[in-house]
């Protein structure tokens, strides 16, 4: 809770490039929380350089990021769009949590197995300790809930447990937040691997859609689509392929899932492949479109991230600094 308004807190990182299936199962739907929550949608560049980052690269990436968000729909007058960077709370507010986190649980952590086979050549304490970082990101907003994919829910299982750990000491110094992961909106799966969600960190380009493709790429795209044996277009479980084009197909044009079987009776894979292409860069259009003119305009860009830093540094020092008496640190003399 902030000020009497329950608040929101996601973070992301600039390294993966967004793709239909964040924009369709997340981004849009945020747009609607704004009314009920103080919205923070952080870009993460200090988790990001617990893997190595070209410099040049990693400020171009999280500037597009910052920029999509805001293509994408959220207004920057309601929702807090900043840089992780640029507020020094995450890494002060991070540092007490070190204190309070035990190797143990970070031990337990997949996403850091992961990452670590993944990077043996620079397993770093940064590395280790990323879900602490991630649990000062939420904590400092007073965070009721926190919008993730099912890969972070044991980073917020994690982050629930030290907010607990210090508010059993201290008093009740942080909310505990809440996974939110919406169970209706649209689950969009592999291009290539119907049967695997689509993925930003997938290797295979064809996989996934990109906010920023172009028309002709998405259409060829969803032509190379891995589909079933048969040729009905049917919603069906044995029929993974054509039933995940059939549900993008239904998000972009809005029609229901019976319409499309019924427009496409008698229609083969390939002619319904070129609709779902159409119709899905036709909905991107307008972000696309918005896109460009936000890179077009540097000085409304720059003039969010200042300002947006400002409030949410605003609200971070608040907490930060009942956290820093509550563990004993003297008061600043002013
Ligand atoms: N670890 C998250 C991811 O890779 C990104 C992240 C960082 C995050 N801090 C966060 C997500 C706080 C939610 C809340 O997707």
């Amino acid at each position: 809770m902030l000020d009497g308004k329950k608040s929101l807190f996601s973070g992301m990182q600039a390294t993966g490039t967004l793709h239909i299936g964040n924009y369709l199962g997340a981004l849009k739907n945020w747009v609607e929380l704004e009314n009920e929550y103080e919205t923070f949608y952080c870009v993460v560049d200090m988790h990001s350089i617990t893997v190595r980052q070209d410099p040049a690269e990693l400020r171009r990436k999280a500037r597009s990021l910052l920029t999509l968000y805001i293509a994408a729909g959220l207004n920057p007058e309601k929702n807090c769009i900043y840089y992780q960077s640029h507020v020094s709370a995450h890494a002060e507010l991070a540092w007490i949590l070190n204190c309070f986190t035990y190797m143990g649980e970070l031990n337990r952590m997949t996403q850091f197995k992961d990452k670590a086979a993944k990077n043996e050549g620079n397993i770093n304490a940064g590395l280790f300790t990323y879900p602490v970082l991630m649990a000062a990101d939420i904590l400092l907003f007073q965070s009721d809930i926190v919008p993730v994919g099912d890969d972070q829910k044991q980073h917020i299982e994690l982050t629930r447990d030290v907010a607990q750990r210090f508010n059993a000491i201290y008093g009740d110094v942080f909310t505990i937040p809440e996974p939110y992961i919406k169970k209706t909106g649209a689950r969009i799966m592999s291009l290539q691997e119907p049967t695997k969600k689509m993925s930003k960190s997938d290797d295979n380009p064809n996989a996934s859609v990109f906010l920023l493709d172009d028309t002709d790429t998405i259409i060829r795209k969803f032509k190379r689509a891995v589909t079933d044996s048969g040729n009905e277009i049917r919603y069906a479980e044995e029929k993974p392929g054509i039933s995940n084009l059939i549900e993008i197909y239904s998000v972009a044009t809005g029609k229901s899932i019976p319409e499309i079987e019924k427009e496409f009776d008698g229609k083969g894979y390939g002619e319904f492949k070129i609709a779902v292409g159409e119709a899905v860069a036709a909905m991107l259009k307008p972000v696309q479109d918005r896109y460009n003119e936000l890179c077009n305009d540097k000085e409304y860009i720059d003039n969010v991230i200042k300002t947006n830093a400002e409030k949410a540094s605003y609200y971070a020092n608040k907490t930060l600094r009942k956290v820093q008496k509550k563990v004993g640190f003297p008061e600043k003399i002013r």
